[in-house]
């Protein structure tokens, strides 16, 4: 009834990359522009590299991903590699300046396990002194909270018209919160609210200490952690970690 191609088409829909109305883009924009090689981590849809080809990048553009249908609308553009898979299949060896995980797909990264397999990975993808970006929510936000059906800070709460004009209703449920592992779901009705799909995630909210130890045990050495999109400084009222590393 609402196939993984439609919720990848819906996902470009909802979150386009536009770095003149989001700062997040226009961080990962400049730093991408000025990277020879460019290893994306959880592309998803591939935009951030769609992008970089459309302003002009020249050098090598690789994005890999485990969703096959956000692939398949990833492998739109040809002129950028494209990868199935997730972080921790990664297997080149020195060969990237920037490794990006955008729009917190880093928080994907949910067991130790799978954290420090995926962190080793991207370490070895990168050339010597590359540097790894990404960002990821901060636990003392607490966004999850708003993570409710008819809450209005929901940034789905509201009826989406998709693309070929038909009328969607989308909000998330929290099913758990245990420790730093937040699960929820996310669905996906017509608007009288007859379900089509519902997706189930779970994402890790790791704090400073937390992640910086993951970091360090990597070999990747944080360069820059700000606490939002102008490189201010992580503080007490932060609802972002923005970490630049590179490999030490
Ligand atoms: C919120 S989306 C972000 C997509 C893209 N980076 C963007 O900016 O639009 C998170 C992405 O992480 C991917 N993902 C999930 N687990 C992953 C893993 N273990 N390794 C790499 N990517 C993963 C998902 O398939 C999804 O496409």
């Amino acid at each position: 009834m609402f196939s993984d191609a439609d919720a990848a088409a819906l996902y470009d829909l909802i979150y386009p990359w536009d770095a003149a109305r989001y700062p997040s883009d226009a961080f990962y924009d400049d730093l991408v522009m000025a990277a020879d090689a460019v290893l994306d981590v959880g592309c998803g849809t591939g935009s951030m590299l769609h992008h970089a080809r459309e302003r002009g990048h020249s050098g090598r553009l690789a994005g890999i991903d485990p969703d096959r249908a956000a692939l398949e609308r990833a492998r739109r553009r040809t002129d950028v590699e494209w990868y199935e898979g997730t972080a921790a299949d990664i297997s080149w060896d020195r060969e990237f300046d920037l490794a990006t995980m955008a729009s917190n797909a880093f928080q994907c990264l949910v067991g130790d396990d799978e954290l420090r397999a995926s962190l080793a990975a991207i370490r070895t993808a990168l050339r010597d002194g590359g540097r790894f970006a990404f960002e990821t929510r901060h636990p003392q936000a607490r966004a999850w909270e708003t993570w409710n059906p008819g809450d209005s800070a929901d940034v789905n709460a509201a009826e989406i018209v998709d693309a070929s004009g038909r009328v969607l209703r989308m909000w998330h449920e929290v099913e758990s919160v245990a420790g730093d592992v937040v699960t929820f779901t996310e669905t996906t009705a017509e608007p009288d609210g007859a379900v089509l799909r519902v997706d189930r995630a779970s994402l890790r909210f790791l704090d400073v200490p937390a992640l910086n130890a993951f970091l360090a045990e990597a070999g990747l050495a944080v360069e820059g952690q700000y606490g939002d999109w102008f490189r201010g400084p992580v503080t007490g009222d932060s609802r972002v970690i923005v970490t630049i590393a590179r490999r030490t």
